[in-house]
């Protein structure tokens, strides 16, 4: 039976979700401008008798809200939309929730082209166009009309036997084909994972600093999160063990942790692999980006150390190709893989058939690796050449560190206190400058950016410092 409310609100009485379909329909009219900035909302008990639920459902509903700034608790005033947003930059990406300027998604859109320094994009340029367009062009001439048609809810066969072909030779992940589902990118894969394994009330470990959209995605989904901490040797296991010993699931980034570029030492893969047999927990490795590591040769993945099969292993061609294929996989240990099959049977495919021929063709005619290799190079000049320029011009600003991989640069301001100043002026250069602040749960940081290499050409370099170096000093002059 459905219920209405005076904003506009409608619930299913009998979802077991309630809260979360609340919380979406909020959210959704705050950023579509039907809730304006400090416009109040009723009280917990109105909503709820007006919808005829329970005040629990309305709490929890706001709880998130409120968690992700959308809302205010204003005691007397009642609960308000935060009076800093702007709902078209939050559309936008421009800004978070919180008013400022979202670190992780700055101008990330397919509209305009990347600002300079953007995170979380390959070398969009670099993309081999030519040889892509001559593929997709074989392949859609070659295809048979039955197959635009919808395709196998697992994914395209051949392309799940190129993945299991490339993760023996780079990943050390041994794995049969039909262990493998292809997914919308890595958030289709926690999705899956998360539908497919988790019952009420399950937590999940994430790293603290960790990758905030992973974050979303299980907020999302309702699923508790309890943020472990990391240091220099990854996430710190016996705190999670500490904080939540009974999570059903840790999801982790071990061989280059997002977004510090740590590596998982091998005494906590031991201790976590440990942890997840004797609890019977699940391991989720994102895998997103451990082919680029400069100077050395990329670490095999934990997975390949999953004796007990505690291991569901996630990749993604975002990084590795582009981002808008919007193509991921999971492989799911042996004894899960029924399991994924029964779940996935009475859902559509996902992906488009003639994008998996192509990606399958690439991969198994050698494009890939050879398309990895060059970006590896690329990025370490590029790496390079930035780090150089930022040495040259803003030493005295900051302490840059250089991971081993990964396609960013970490550097701590040593003078600007303001970060949501220093981005607009940063903006208004265009530059897209993200923080480090975005990927915390509990911990602290002093101010922190995280410095994207990869669509920044050598011979732009010292231009693109001398924007980020002109936005400093604007805010560090009195
Ligand atoms: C930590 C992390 N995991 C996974 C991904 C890939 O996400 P998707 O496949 O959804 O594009 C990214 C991309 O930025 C990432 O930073």
């Amino acid at each position: 039976m459905n219920k209405q409310s005076s904003l506009n609100l409608e619930i299913k009485t009998n979802d077991s979700v309630m809260y979360r379909n609340l919380y979406q329909q909020i959210r959704d009219q705050i950023l579509n401008g039907f809730l304006a900035p400090r416009a109040r909302l009723p009280s917990t008990r109105s909503l709820a008798a007006e919808l005829g639920c329970s005040r629990g459902t309305i709490e929890r509903a706001y709880d998130m809200l409120l968690s992700e700034g959308y809302i205010h608790g204003a005691g007397a005033a009642g609960t308000r939309v935060n009076p800093n947003l702007d709902p078209k930059l939050i559309a936008a990406g421009v800004l978070g929730t919180d008013g400022k300027p979202v670190n992780g998604t700055t101008h990330q859109s397919q509209e305009t082209p990347p600002l300079s320094l953007q995170l979380g994009l390959p070398a969009l340029n670099a993309f081999p166009r030519k040889l892509w367009s001559r593929l997709i062009n074989k392949h859609m001439r070659n295809m048979g009309a039955h197959q635009f048609a919808r395709g196998n809810a697992f994914g395209y066969f051949p392309l799940r036997q190129a993945i299991a072909n490339y993760l023996a030779i780079s990943r050390g992940v041994n794995t049969e084909p039909e262990q493998i589902f292809i997914t919308s990118g890595f958030q289709g894969a926690l999705s899956t994972i998360v539908q497919c394994l988790s019952s009420a009330e399950d937590q999940i470990w994430c790293e603290d600093p960790g990758y905030f959209r992973a974050r979303d995605c299980l907020n999302q989904l309702g699923v508790p999160v309890i943020p472990v901490p990391v240091d220099e040797n990854g996430l710190q296991v016996s705190l999670g063990i500490k904080m939540a010993d009974k999570a059903k699931f840790a999801l982790i980034t071990p061989t280059h942790q997002s977004p510090m570029g740590v590596t998982l030492s091998l005494a906590r893969r031991m201790e976590l692999l440990h942890w997840a047999a004797t609890q019977g927990s699940w391991i989720i490795e994102d895998d997103y980006d451990s082919e680029f590591r400069y100077g050395e040769k990329p670490l095999p993945a934990l997975k390949s150390l999953d004796a007990n099969n505690r291991v569901i292993y996630v990749g993604s061609f975002s990084k590795v190709l582009i981002p808008s294929l919007r193509l991921g996989y999971i492989v799911v240990p042996k004894p899960l893989q029924i399991r994924f099959e029964e779940s996935l049977s009475s859902l559509w495919s996902v992906g488009s058939l003639l994008e998996q021929k192509v990606v399958t063709e690439f991969m198994a005619e050698g494009h890939f690796s050879l398309h990895i290799k060059k970006m590896r190079s690329l990025y370490a000049e590029r790496r390079a050449a930035l780090a150089s320029a930022l040495q040259k011009r803003l030493a005295g600003e900051m302490t840059l560190s250089l991971q081993v991989g990964g396609m960013h640069l970490i550097a701590e301001l040593k003078n600007v206190k303001d970060e949501k100043r220093l981005q607009q002026k940063a903006l208004e250069l265009g530059i897209a400058l993200h923080f480090l602040s975005h990927f915390l749960i509990k911990v602290t940081c002093p101010p922190t950016l995280l410095l994207s290499f990869t669509n920044v050409d050598v011979a732009d370099a010292e231009r693109v410092v001398g924007l980020l170096a002109q936005a400093i000093e604007a805010c560090t002059k009195n």
